[in-house]
């Protein structure tokens, strides 16, 4: 059975003495339970993160890494760097990453591999644009991200991967992807996953929704079966209602 997964996105939000508070408040309201919980926030929060969360088992996810260990990359963010302040997972090839800074999926390959090589555990990132959609061509999209974006990755390390299918006409608009829509695409990531690993190995893989979820649609997104989870941007900024997702 696979776990739900429930990750909140809070992207170029929040100072680390922001962060900290959001740790302290959440802490006191956020009961344990069969839910897997992480965030994932700006390079300089995680330090803080990490400590505000210890002992909870609130995982902390860096939004982005660079493939090399180390090197002249002006402005980026190792893997090594990032497993020594104990960072948990790492979202890989987010569609803001794609549209605004040039990731293509050879980079993301580049990163998922290189991720699986230090033990952070990989949220990659996929979906389609709302033209694409109108084109018929979502599948074909989001099935040729998912090929290129596993190239190379074992079976055993695929079970490690978090796939997160984020619509990008559904991130940030207040336009949710119908649970019908969202399940039909995580089913067919899965199908793909089947093809490329089995049907053990993708039965495994938790795939997560992400664009607009929300405490009021959060329950119906997890109900569907091929749903594990949820990418939260917008709602994960506040413990309230960031809580009631993940109590979903
Ligand atoms: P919103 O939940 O704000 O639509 O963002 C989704 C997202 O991009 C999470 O990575």
């Amino acid at each position: 059975m696979r776990k739900p997964f429930i990750a909140g996105n809070w992207k170029m939000y929040k100072t680390a003495a922001q962060a900290v508070e959001f740790a302290e408040e959440f802490k006191k309201i956020y009961k344990a339970s069969d839910v897997r919980v992480a965030i994932a926030a700006p390079f300089t929060q995680l330090w803080a993160l990490k400590k505000a969360f210890e002992g909870t088992g609130i995982g902390v996810a860096a939004q982005n890494m660079h493939w090399e260990d180390q090197g002249a990359f002006t402005g980026e963010i190792s893997a090594p760097m990032l497993k020594e302040i104990g960072v948990d997972y790492v979202i890989i090839g987010h569609s803001e990453r794609r549209e605004y800074f040039g990731e293509t999926d050879e980079t993301v390959n580049k990163k998922v591999l290189k991720a699986l090589a230090e033990g952070i555990l990989p949220i990659l990132c996929c979906g389609e644009s709302l033209a694409v959609r109108e084109a018929g061509k979502e599948k074909e999209f989001v099935g040729g991200q998912i090929r290129a974006d596993f190239a190379g990755v074992s079976a055993e390390d695929a079970k490690k991967v978090t796939v997160a299918y984020e619509p990008i006409w559904a991130i940030g608009t207040g336009k949710t992807a119908t649970p019908d829509q969202a399940q039909e695409m995580c089913a067919y990531i899965r199908s793909v996953l089947e093809e490329l690993y089995g049907d053990d190995i993708s039965e495994e893989i938790a795939i997560q929704y992400g664009g607009s979820v929300k405490p009021a649609n959060a329950s119906e997104l997890m109900s569907q079966d091929d749903i594990d989870g949820a990418l939260v941007g917008g709602a994960s900024l506040k413990p309230a209602d960031f809580l009631e997702i993940v109590h979903f």
